[in-house]
């Protein structure tokens, strides 16, 4: 079952952006070109195409990627993710070529396809589904949740937040135009897409695209009482893939998670769901003292929890230290292929335990390459 909400409501709260009068930079084009046959030499000699893109982007401002550069330049832009622990398996990203897709509609069912091809059956599948690039003449679409699975954030009277805070503003937006959900902790909120004319589109996610894992622990019975829970597969959509000067605003892309992502950030900050102090008190420590180290050992228990939940749901996820490992092989394979490995120490160092991890006794090459993702502006 799918639901289309249309907002009839003047689209204020974000902004729409003009059309671009900006043609796209020639130089960057043609390094990508360059790049793509020195990677790939049975492309053969670039200089054909290279005149063709020259000419393209003289008369239209623009120009059009192959099947093949473009799912190359989507595993590249993976590649270079400086801030990524998990780059090891970028050559096997499944690339979703969806650039005729530019309508509202097409686009969500297009995530939501996406969502069920990409783990809807406990198996994660590194995918990126590639919507309408910008032209001169007209935008690309947009997703304007930051991933395709977002849990609602609902401020209360009093000022506190039920459920993910960090969607608080995403929860207002849907709200304003039309959402009517709540208010659960996690209530996973409907998709917001913004087509490059015309009014956004509210989509709410079908059940089986938003596959979940409820968090029990493997000793502590009570752990399943805190009812908390946390959806398997994490799909950025609020990034703008760049390629050979290309934008294409709408491109979401996933991996599979770690456990310290849910287990050391999402369920544990301060300002996201903050349990530490809850699961201390269950485990019965002693927090009149940081002494006592009950958020580490809290900590500790939670990410047991989240990567045991995990595998008993036979739902694919990593650990931080076997993520560590690979991503050290990683560099040296990108060192022996002659390449540099962007790495932006302050993302890839786990947020639990790092000196334990081998990644944090080192330092990296913080260049930043292109194709890359990009936060929008
Ligand atoms: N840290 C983000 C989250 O907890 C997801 C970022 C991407 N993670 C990944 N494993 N591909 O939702």
């Amino acid at each position: 079952m799918r639901t289309w909400i249309r907002s009839l409501r003047p689209f204020d709260a974000v902004t729409v952006h003009p059309i671009i009068e900006r043609t796209i930079d020639l130089r960057e084009a043609e390094r990508f070109i360059r790049q793509f046959h020195t990677e790939n030499p049975e492309a053969g000699d670039p200089s054909g195409r290279l005149r063709q893109v020259a000419r393209d982007v003289a008369r239209y401002g623009t120009y059009t990627h192959t099947a093949a550069e473009l799912e190359f330049g989507a595993r590249v832009a993976w590649r270079n993710s400086s801030r990524c622990i998990g780059r090891l398996y970028w050559r096997s990203l499944k690339v979703r070529d969806r650039r005729q897709v530019s309508g509202a509609e097409g686009v969500a069912l297009e995530c939501v396809e996406h969502l069920r091809e990409a783990g809807g059956d406990g198996k994660v599948r590194p995918t990126i589904t590639v919507f309408a690039q910008d032209t001169p003449a007209r935008r690309g679409p947009r997703v304007l949740n930051e991933q395709l699975i977002r849990y609602a954030g609902h401020r209360t009277a009093d000022g506190a937040t039920v459920g993910d805070p960090r969607n608080a503003e995403l929860t207002e937006l849907a709200r304003t135009l039309g959402w009517r959900g709540g208010p659960g902790r996690f209530d996973v909120l409907p998709l917001i897409i913004q087509p490059g004319f015309g009014a956004p589109l509210l989509c709410n996610l079908p059940g089986d695209a938003v596959l979940e894992v409820a968090i029990t622990h493997p000793e502590y019975r009570w752990f399943a009482d805190l009812g908390l829970r946390w959806h398997a597969v994490p799909a950025i959509s609020g990034m703008c893939l760049e390629i050979g000067g290309i934008c294409y605003p709408c491109a979401p892309f996933n991996g599979w998670y770690m456990g310290a992502e849910i287990g050391a950030r999402n369920l544990a900050d301060a300002d996201r769901y903050d349990q530490l102090p809850v699961i201390a008190e269950r485990l019965g420590l002693d927090t009149s003292t940081e002494r006592s180290l009950w958020r580490d050992h809290a900590l500790v228990e939670l990410n047991v929890a989240v990567l045991h939940s995990f595998e008993a749901a036979g739902v694919t996820m990593t650990d931080h230290h076997t993520e560590s490992r690979r991503f050290l092989t990683h560099l040296a394979r990108e060192e022996k292929a002659g390449r540099v490995c962007p790495a932006d120490w302050s993302w890839i160092v786990p947020p639990i335990s790092g000196g334990t991890t081998p990644v944090f006794h080192r330092y990296y090459d913080e260049r930043e390459l292109t194709p890359a993702f990009v936060h929008h502006r």
